[in-house]
């Protein structure tokens, strides 16, 4: 039995979706720890596509039951929108359980967001404006609304009138926006508290017990490394911590409850949203990975910015996540390319750098030092072993593989559960090196 955190270990959009969904079939309990309804992955079965926001996408398991921590942030409107969603599709959302801990995004939140962000001017973050930064802000600010809070009518009432008439001053007068009626906005938290209770639980008490019972848990991290808070490209970053050390705090368990961490990275790298992007390519082949890739956020349909994959910040997130092993996704977007590169290390004014720098002003400066490697200008998306794969995608897998001195256990081919390569179980499999390069183990644990 194992415990496995799953992060993004670029900017988010890695195709975590995909990779949970697989591993949740050998989970019995899979744990969204972070995170609202900025995310969103798409899960293709059976021809039928499932967009989600927040629940985990191991729903889809009959047997398995999915948390939503108390880390995350919860919009009750579209969550509620995604059961009904599943519902309709015959999915059974019994086993979906909610954090009494968690935080509620509300209306004001999104306004807000989006309100601070005009403000901003050219300094905005590009969020998602799903009131993500606001309703963590109150939670530091300790105003915040928590699930539990909605339960109790007459506590849910007094809280919620003294909260709405305070951020109304705020709406009004910092943003100059029209004030919210409180007496509508607390009748609609009600009705989805109803609609919510059946699921509302103490949500690390039930994780607790599972660990307890040596059932596989599931730690699904949202966005990635570096939209993490403290970690990311900050200010260009996301409110909660996506890294691996997040799903303690997020889900409510303790360090040594964790046996393996895996980092899922595209083949190549995307961002949404501003911020520096060192190995972004605008036009001709970046067009080619956008379009192949079918780059556009599930969340707001922007398109994304892509560019070659960067193995600096590769290298960071085997770092700040203490990273297992590797999924790569998306390979076969790299299929018709005559050659792709990757970016080794960077030139700061003139001066190599191996290691991602945590100064944004220099992390702006960074240019990218590439070596290119020959494309296999041929479909990988039908293999479904290593020995399937032309001789070139094959090297540029251990490329990466030595270069982030980390294994690689998956390597995703396509939307599709079935094209995929695992080479090495994560979960069930024995703690060593998957992908062997020139006969040499690489990366740790071998
Ligand atoms: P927020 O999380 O909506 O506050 O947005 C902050 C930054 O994180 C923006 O650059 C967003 O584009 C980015 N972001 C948030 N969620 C995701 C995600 O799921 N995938 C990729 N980028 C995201």
């Amino acid at each position: 039995m194992a415990n496995v955190i799953v992060i993004g270990a670029q900017w988010g959009d890695e195709g975590k979706g995909k990779i949970t969904d697989l591993l949740s079939k050998s989970a019995d309990v899979v744990v969204r720890y972070q995170g609202g309804v900025n995310a969103g992955h798409t899960v293709v079965v059976n021809d039928q596509t499932f967009k989600l926001h927040l629940i985990p996408s191991g729903i889809l398991y009959p047997d398995t039951e999915c948390i939503i921590g108390s880390g995350t942030a919860i919009d009750p409107e579209i969550l509620i929108e995604e059961l009904d969603r599943l519902e309709a599709l015959s999915v059974s959302t019994n086993n979906l359980l909610i954090s009494q801990t968690a935080h509620v995004t509300m209306p004001y939140h999104r306004i807000i967001d989006k309100a601070s962000e005009e403000r901003r001017g050219s300094q905005k973050i590009g969020t998602t404006g799903r009131g993500i930064g606001p309703t963590y802000a109150d939670k530091s600010e300790r105003i915040g609304i928590r699930v539990q809070d909605l339960m109790d009518k007459e506590e849910a009432r007094d809280r919620l009138s003294w909260t709405i008439n305070y951020k109304n001053s705020i709406l009004e007068k910092l943003y100059n926006k029209p004030p919210l009626e409180p007496e509508t906005v607390i009748k609609q938290y009600l009705e989805y508290a109803e609609r919510l209770r059946p699921h509302v639980v103490d949500s690390s008490l039930k994780i607790y017990e599972a660990i307890d019972k040596k059932r596989n848990i599931l730690f699904e991290g949202a966005q990635g490394t570096l939209l993490d808070l403290d970690h990311g490209t900050y200010p260009y970053v996301t409110s909660s911590n996506p890294v691996a050390g997040g799903a303690c705090v997020g889900a409510g368990v303790g360090p040594t409850t964790i046996d393996r961490v895996i980092g899922v990275a595209k083949a190549y790298t995307t961002r949404v949203g501003e911020g520096p992007f060192p190995t972004e390519i605008e036009g001709g082949v970046g067009d080619i990975l956008g379009d192949r890739g079918a780059e556009f956020g599930t969340t707001t349909g922007r398109k994304r910015r892509c560019g070659w994959f960067d193995a600096t910040i590769g290298r960071y997130a085997v770092r700040i996540n203490g990273l297992d092993c590797l999924a790569i996704t998306k390979l076969d977007v790299l299929d018709e390319l005559d050659e792709i590169k990757v970016c080794v290390a960077y030139d700061i004014d003139g001066q190599r750098c191996e290691h991602f720098p945590s100064s944004p002003r220099q992390f702006a400066r960074c240019r990218p030092i590439y070596e290119t490697l020959p494309g296999w200008r041929q479909s990988t998306e039908d293999c479904r072993s290593l020995k399937d794969l032309p001789k070139q995608a094959l090297d540029y897998l251990k490329f990466l593989a030595e270069l982030m001195e980390v294994p690689i256990a998956i390597v995703s081919l396509g939307a599709s559960r079935d094209q995929t390569i695992i080479i090495e179980d994560p979960i069930h499999g024995p703690k060593r090196a998957l992908l062997y390069t020139n006969g040499t183990p690489a990366g740790h644990g071998a």
